[in-house]
């Protein structure tokens, strides 16, 4: 007797022929994968790690890797991958899947030729007949993936971001690689801005959080940091860099999250605001901060965008070690048959969170988390 399941696949997609070679297939385990969103150190490491554990546990894993993120699962556009294929990527960084940014919010509407993406999806899914899809993303890429589990697929998913900010995770893989490298970013200001005596900003990756820039900041000795999560008041700005000033400090260095956000902006509804944007005279937020300071003070103000070098390069010790980890237990739960998870990290313990826990929210700094206490402790100023 065949499985019913079979029977109705065949019966659907007319292929009566396709039972026996169901049959074969079946007993494989072919998993997809793909990569989505922004790219990030040691995405490679952690495809590596899902990859490495099924074939040390199995030896009849067909692996698709879907290229450019969901636009390849959308448009049916894969490479089938050997072990080979993921020897000696440990330690590079990108992807070699290539990724694309796929908005969520758009997902559900057809492409400008009409084509249902979602359907697709599925249908693509179904066509390779995969046991499941391993999807490496941030928080857009885990809407789409929840979605793709409420139509029926066997979904693991992998917390991917140098913003570390998805939910029911404490860490992110990449992380830990950008605050090394926007921390060597503020090392390497420290000491121009010391000779020159003057005012230095440093902007930060994360427009909707502050996570990179809190670490990056407190790990590079930032005397002011600003962040989305702390609206700032520029008069307590300025008032830091003239307390230093007087008590003989030459020079300031300020954190400046991508979504830095003054008071006075975070209090203006969403129509003021988007009006306030739509004549905003600098590239940034850190132009307007140095312009500001510029002007109540009369200091020497520059601005250094390090942008998006903290994505990119090789993953540090810690990121490769962390993502290997997730891509291990990532496998482990496809080899259990038990999906709708995302891998993550909480308590210094690797966990499985479900997909649905995770899709749609932020993990935001907390204003009164014990690190912001001790960092004020320590004379950082917020702003606020
Ligand atoms: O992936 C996260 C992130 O790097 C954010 O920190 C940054 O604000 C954004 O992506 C940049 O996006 P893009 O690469 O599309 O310019």
């Amino acid at each position: 007797m065949f499985p019913i399941a079979y029977c109705t696949y065949a019966l659907i997609y007319g292929k009566i022929n396709l039972i026996i070679i169901n049959q074969e297939v079946r007993s494989m385990l072919r998993i997809g994968m793909l990569t989505s969103g922004g790219d990030c150190q040691a995405l490679n490491a952690a495809m590596r790690g899902v990859v490495k554990t099924l074939l040390n546990n199995r030896d009849d894993v067909e692996v698709y890797g879907f290229l450019e993120g969901y636009k390849g699962l959308i448009y049916g556009n894969f490479r089938m991958l050997t072990g080979k294929d993921f020897s000696g990527i440990l330690t590079v960084g990108g992807t070699i899947l290539g990724t694309s940014r796929t908005p969520f919010k758009t997902i559900q509407d057809p492409d400008e030729n009409g084509l249902d993406k979602v359907d697709a999806m599925k249908q693509n899914y179904h066509k390779l007949q995969l046991n499941c899809l391993v999807i490496l993303g941030g928080n857009g890429t885990h809407k789409t993936a929840n979605l793709l589990r409420k139509e029926g697929l066997n979904i693991v998913t992998l917390p991917k971001t140098i913003d570390n900010d998805l939910w029911g995770t404490d860490m992110t893989f990449g992380f830990q690689s950008a605050v090394n490298i926007a921390t060597d970013a503020i090392d390497c200001i420290h000491t121009t801005a010391a000779s020159h005596g003057r005012v230095f900003i440093v902007e930060v990756m994360g427009h909707k959080v502050g996570w990179l820039t809190l670490n990056a900041g407190m790990a590079g000795g930032a005397d002011i940091i600003l962040l989305p999560e702390i609206p700032y008041d520029i008069d307590k700005v300025v008032d830091k860099i003239e307390e230093r000033d007087k008590n003989g400090s030459r020079f300031t260095i300020i954190a400046v999250a991508e979504g830095a956000i003054s008071k006075k902006a975070a209090k203006m509804s969403k129509k003021e605001y988007k009006e306030k944007m739509k004549n905003y005279p600098y590239p940034s937020v850190s132009y307007e901060v140095a312009d500001q300071i510029q002007k109540k003070t009369g200091r020497e103000v520059r601005v250094t965008v390090p942008g998006h070098m903290q994505r990119g390069g090789s993953p540090c010790p810690y990121d490769r070690v962390f993502a290997s980890r997730l891509g291990s237990e990532a496998g482990d739960l496809i080899l259990k048959g038990e999906y709708g998870f995302m891998v993550g990290y909480k308590n210094r313990e690797i966990v499985k969170v479900p997909l649905e826990d995770v899709a749609g929210k932020l993990k935001m700094i907390d204003p009164d988390a014990s690190i912001i206490k001790e960092a004020k402790l320590l004379g950082i100023c917020f702003g606020d």
